[in-house]
């Protein structure tokens, strides 16, 4: 018979343990159970019982989650404590040995911590001895870092430094919960598997890729000091937008080795290059105003410092050094308190070399910088990421009639048509993968130093002497109208979702 893997969660009394991790891991416990099985313990400081730790986690849960709550509820326990403290470590190592699969159990250790509990937490489980794993037989333990890990590179590199110093690499998963994704998981099996759109991308047929992470809302409360230290760039950019664009821009693997496919990411990441030069990023926060119908604060009313010059809105033009892309510009941009929630990837496709066609019809073309209309419409492929789960592939027709005149037309893949219902939760997905021990999903140590690179390369931009200004937006619309020069010398825009 398998043993149950123990998951023990630091941090559990946080937001993402009864937002994200129990809804996920009750999920898993209904649909996908892992041989064995698993039980949850929850760490945290407050003082409280089994049963009033599930009335706690019960509470926030949505009203379709009772079920699949109540399912497994039995299976959650809780220790108080300290991760500081070794003693408190050592009476949560003699609970986990006293509760089914004891110490034969693989042990999952999720670190949902603040970042400065990081490195005690890891290194106070090292020295009580509960991450070894000294033969290949040992009960496996592994650990799982939340962002943000790091805030720079010198940082993050520290970090690495510390779990190497205490586990082997591959213990070690840093989660970010856009790679569970089903679309953004998508990006690679697209790609990978239909050969027609291979031989076209790269620098001979792209002109531009776009990559959004459109929010509508705010700073959610309760976050404002974590976000003033971070902005719209080390919270979204540096980790979620950086994975999508590595998806997008990679070479294929030979395999699908983990080491394989992140090799390849980490290469891609590695030939990002920012040109420091005012005019290749913008960088803005938003203000009070009318969002949604109603009224909603400014940024600096958010509970932040009233000297705070910390971005809520983000957009960047970058490039890849290599062979597939040298010239293409990858334009990135996130922000929130916009106009509505999507991410999407546009690739956009070269136009003809010479237009074969009389006029435009109607008022569809996307408009140029200069303010003339773009006739010849650039084939794009639209990727959908979320709300919607989306392919969609832009041309253009000829219209019925006299002359030579072209309308758009599309082909779309909606995800719901086919499959029916929404797509499995990120952290469901991850989860099942950490404790099955495929690490594909997670970031490597040299994946996350690269995207810190790319990141600390943009923000000394914005600390020199030609640092673009803090830009301020209006709420609920598509953030300042500077970044559209961001586009020059290209076709098109910004996508509006
Ligand atoms: C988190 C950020 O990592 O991702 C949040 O800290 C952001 O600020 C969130 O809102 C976006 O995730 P999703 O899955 O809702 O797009």
């Amino acid at each position: 018979m398998e043993t149950p893997v123990q998951i023990v969660i630091f941090g559990a009394s946080g937001d993402l343990t009864a937002r994200k991790l129990v809804p996920a891991l009750a999920g898993l416990a209904r649909k996908q159970e892992p041989p064995g099985g698993f039980v949850l313990v929850g760490v945290a400081r407050r003082h409280l019982s089994d049963g009033e730790f599930r009335q706690d986690l019960r509470a926030a849960q949505p009203p379709e989650g009772l079920d699949d709550f109540d399912g497994f509820a039995p299976r959650i326990h809780y220790v108080s404590g300290d991760v500081r403290s070794p003693e408190d470590l050592r009476r949560l190592g003699a609970r986990l040995d006293a509760l089914p699969g004891g110490a034969a159990a693989g042990r999952l250790f999720y670190c949902s911590l603040k970042p400065d509990l990081f490195e005690p937490a890891v290194s106070g489980l090292a020295q009580a001895g509960m991450l070894e794993q000294s033969t290949p037989d040992s009960p496996w333990r592994r650990v799982v870092v939340e962002k943000p890990f790091g805030r720079d590179l010198a940082s993050a590199r520290a970090l690495n430094q510390l779990l190497q110093g205490c586990l082997r690499e591959e213990q070690v998963y840093r989660i970010d919960h856009y790679l569970g994704k089903e679309t953004v998981q998508n990006l690679f099996a697209f790609r990978f598997n239909n050969t027609i759109f291979e031989p076209v991308w790269n620098r001979r047929h792209v002109e531009l890729v776009q990559i959004t992470v459109a929010e509508s809302g705010g700073v959610e409360s309760g976050r404002a000091a974590y976000y003033d230290a971070s902005g719209a760039m080390s919270d979204v950019l540096q980790n979620h937008m950086l994975q999508i664009l590595a998806l997008v821009a990679m070479e294929p693997p030979s395999s699908l080795d983990p080491e394989e496919v992140r090799g390849q990411k980490v290469s891609a990441l590695k030939g990002l290059r920012f040109r420091s030069s005012p005019d290749q990023s913008v960088r803005a926060r938003y203000q009070a105003g009318e969002a949604e119908g109603k009224r909603v604060p400014g940024y600096l009313e958010e509970g932040v410092p009233a000297d705070s010059t910390t971005e809520t809105f983000v957009a960047i033009r970058a490039e890849i050094e290599n062979w597939r892309w040298s010239g293409v510009p990858f334009l990135l941009r996130h922000g929130k308190r916009l106009k509505h929630r999507f991410t999407e990837v546009k690739v956009q496709f070269r136009v003809p070399p010479i237009q074969l066609a009389d006029h435009v019809a109607g008022e569809d073309f996307l408009a140029l910088p200069d303010g003339t209309v773009c006739t010849l419409r650039p084939n794009v492929l639209t990727l959908s990421i979320q709300p919607r789960e989306a392919l969609s592939l832009s041309f253009s027709v000829k219209s019925p009639g006299g002359g030579m005149v072209m309308v758009p037309a599309h082909l779309d893949f909606d995800y719901r048509d086919r499959f029916g219902e929404s797509t499995t939760p990120a952290y469901e997905r991850l989860l099942l993968d950490a404790i099955l021990g495929d690490p594909t999903l997670f970031l490597r140590a040299d994946e996350v130093e690269a995207a810190w690179r790319f990141t600390d390369a943009v923000r000394a931009s914005w600390a020199g002497p030609e640092a673009p200004p803090l830009l301020e937006y209006a709420p609920g619309g598509w953030g300042p109208p500077e970044a559209d020069a961001l586009f020059h010398g290209c076709e098109g825009g910004w996508s509006r979702g």
